[in-house]
């Protein structure tokens, strides 16, 4: 039987490979990275690094906050692999990168404003920034569905009345995930002079019968957040003031005058 639905790629290391093979396909595609000094933050088991390493001569360091074994069998001259949290450590000199690429990292950062801050210093004024992230607004961030299949849990419930739920005593490292919506985003991106050169907003069927009897609780979220499941965005400097805040339109020009940016 023949089929066009779209492989879904599992976690062994051979699905990893290939997922990582597809988004580089795509990312170069989208900002070029052959041959370029990348960051990869959130890096995982390393694998997109490895590919950029050996498939795309690029000079690459994959920073993470977790220790993964696999990194012992990756070696690469090309290839840097370290544990450490870029939202705390001021670790590589500015200007650094050509390119600074992430996937589905952001949302699990405790410190996300200092991080993209700090991706802002390291990131050459010419260079690009790829982020892939999901929002609090996704049903399934909780990354729980498949114990618990309702969605916004992660809205709805207490982690413990979660834990109650799944009968666990405690909760996996990626449930933790943080309340950033795509309005933070935009307004970190124009304070850290970031342009964004191209979007792509996930979205998903809202699931309104789920909303309309949860509504007491869902409600105090907004629904313009809960409409909206993640991101993909790749962001640029200004040519001519690399790094200085972009000018925010919904300031008439007298107020624009006075304020800080
Ligand atoms: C869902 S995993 C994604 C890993 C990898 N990017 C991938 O797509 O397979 C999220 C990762 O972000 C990492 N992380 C969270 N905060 C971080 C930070 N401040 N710096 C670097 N990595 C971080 C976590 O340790 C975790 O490995």
């Amino acid at each position: 039987m023949s089929t066009n639905a779209p492989k879904v790629l599992g976690y062994d290391e051979q699905s990893r490979i290939e997922r990582a093979r597809e988004r580089a396909k795509t990312v170069d595609g989208l900002m070029g990275l052959r041959g370029q000094r990348i960051l990869e933050v959130g890096c995982g088991h390393g694998d997109f690094c490895k590919v950029l390493a050996e498939e795309y001569d690029c000079e690459v360091v994959g920073t993470e906050v977790l220790p993964y074994e696999d990194w012992k069998e990756i070696r690469s001259p090309q290839l840097t692999l370290l544990q450490m949290d870029i939202a705390k450590e001021q670790h590589f000199p500015e200007n650094h990168f050509d390119r600074i690429v992430s996937f589905v990292v952001w949302e699990h950062m405790r410190h996300p404003w200092s991080a993209l801050k700090e991706c802002q210093r390291i990131l050459a004024p010419t260079g690009k920034k790829y982020l892939h992230a999901y929002l609090y607004g996704a049903p399934r961030l909780s990354h729980l569905h498949y114990l618990v299949p309702d969605p916004w849990l992660h809205l709805t419930h207490s982690p413990r009345e979660i834990m109650q739920r799944i009968d666990k005593n405690e909760l996996p490292w990626y449930f933790w995930c943080n309340r950033v919506s795509y309005l933070h985003y935009l307004q970190y991106f124009r304070k850290l002079g970031f342009y964004v050169a191209y979007e792509n907003i996930i979205r998903e069927p809202f699931p309104e019968k789920h909303y309309q009897e949860n509504e007491q609780l869902l409600g105090l979220y907004s629904e313009y957040d809960l409409r909206m499941h993640g991101f993909q965005v790749v962001l640029v400097f200004d040519e001519r003031f690399p790094k200085e805040a972009l000018d925010d339109a919904v300031y008439s020009k007298l107020v624009r005058g006075d304020r800080q940016r």
